[in-house]
């Protein structure tokens, strides 16, 4: 019997699970309960997925790794990955857009579980509401300038301050079960630093500013990590990095980008995908992964998380930045050029 991917698949769990990978791993069954069926729902149920697999705990990524070792190698673009070296030391960047004309906002976030918790997808709410409070105590310690409101999502809250229930990849996986209990955001009092609390992993920790300054919204994510390391332990593996849900944000955890307005690029989609893709960078619609670019307005972001430091990140996306406004800046666009 063959494995029940769609033919139109592309993803690539289908493309690295072959039908004698899966029946040696089809019996196996973690600590806490967690199998490669389950791990592969979603991309059974989504045949557009590109990867198709999300993990229930740190134990899937060693039971699993002989399928998920080519997955992970494939798409982060490294070799056999040695020990992940992290270096989130602060940058000094100038600005990537002094004119302030191309460059709408900036937002870093990293993703984090903690330890002795199963990941979104492998949780009770019982669990959930468990993990809630542990973070709830954490943020207690923010010091100024990082402390602020957490705000649970099964009291009233303002809806502008949501962040969406999981697209229906996620919903495959499990990671929606409950929504939007155990769930909530964190803002700190200036709005700097969020943190999402029970989307796809257990935490996303963000930075973000309307503004042009790379590396301040950087360290000041930095920052609030050093605080944060202190009183929660995050799952961590020596080669691949801190440990996700979806192994597309292994290593670093970290997307570094911008909202970025490109009404010239907006028209030649071949160039601005060749400048992305020669720095390494993702394109996403203004409203997050999987939607529309709107009124010219592109995110723009790195696209590897692992084989890379977090300062390797920030570097790259500042000079991948340059050249598209060079570009922009350059291009004519049928004989008119936006300036
Ligand atoms: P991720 O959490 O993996 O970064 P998404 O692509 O879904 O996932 O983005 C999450 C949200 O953050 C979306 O609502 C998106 O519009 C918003 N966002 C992303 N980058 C920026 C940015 N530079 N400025 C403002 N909002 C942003
Ligand atoms: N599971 C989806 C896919 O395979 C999304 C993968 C990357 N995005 C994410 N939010 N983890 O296409």
């Amino acid at each position: 019997m063959s494995l029940p991917f769609a033919v139109s698949s592309k993803s690539l769990i289908k493309k690295h699970l072959s039908q004698d990978t899966y029946k040696r791993l089809e019996t196996l069954v973690t600590a806490s309960g967690f199998t490669l069926e389950k791990a592969i729902q979603s991309g059974i149920a989504n045949p557009d997925s590109s990867i198709g697999i999300y993990l229930g705990d740190a134990e899937s990524y060693e039971l699993f790794s002989d399928v998920l070792t080519p997955v992970i190698e494939d798409y982060h673009g490294v070799a056999k990955p040695q020990i992940h070296q992290a270096d989130f030391s602060p940058v000094k960047l100038s600005d990537p857009d002094p004119e302030k004309k191309y460059i709408l906002s900036t937002r870093v976030r990293v993703a984090r579980n903690i330890e002795n918790y199963n990941f979104t997808c492998h949780l009770s709410l019982q669990e959930r509401k468990c993990l809630e409070q542990d973070v709830i105590e954490a943020l207690q310690v923010l010091p100024a300038g990082l402390a602020g409101t957490y705000h649970s999502f099964e009291g009233e809250v303002d809806k502008s301050l949501l962040f969406k229930k999981g697209d229906r990849f996620q919903e495959a996986a499990g990671i929606n079960s409950d929504f939007p209990k155990g769930r909530g955001i964190f803002y700190s009092e200036d709005t700097r630093f969020r943190i999402w609390l029970g989307e796809e992993d257990h935490l996303r920790l963000i930075s973000q500013e309307s503004s042009t300054d790379l590396a301040n919204v950087y360290n000041h994510l930095g920052q609030a990590l050093i605080f944060l390391e202190k009183h929660l332990k995050f799952i961590k593996d020596n080669r691949y990095g801190y440990l996700t849900t979806c192994p597309t944000n292994l290593g670093t955890s970290m997307r570094a980008g911008v909202h970025i307005r490109l009404r010239n690029l907006a028209e030649n989609r071949i160039l601005l995908r060749e400048i992305v893709d020669r720095h390494q960078l993702q394109l996403r619609g203004t409203g997050g992964e999987n939607t529309e670019v709107e009124d010219c307005v592109f995110d723009i972001s790195n696209k590897r998380r692992l084989g890379l430091s977090e300062k390797a990140i920030i570097t790259g996306l500042y000079s991948g930045l340059l050249a598209i406004i060079d570009a922009e800046k350059t291009l004519v666009n049928n004989g008119e050029v936006y300036v």
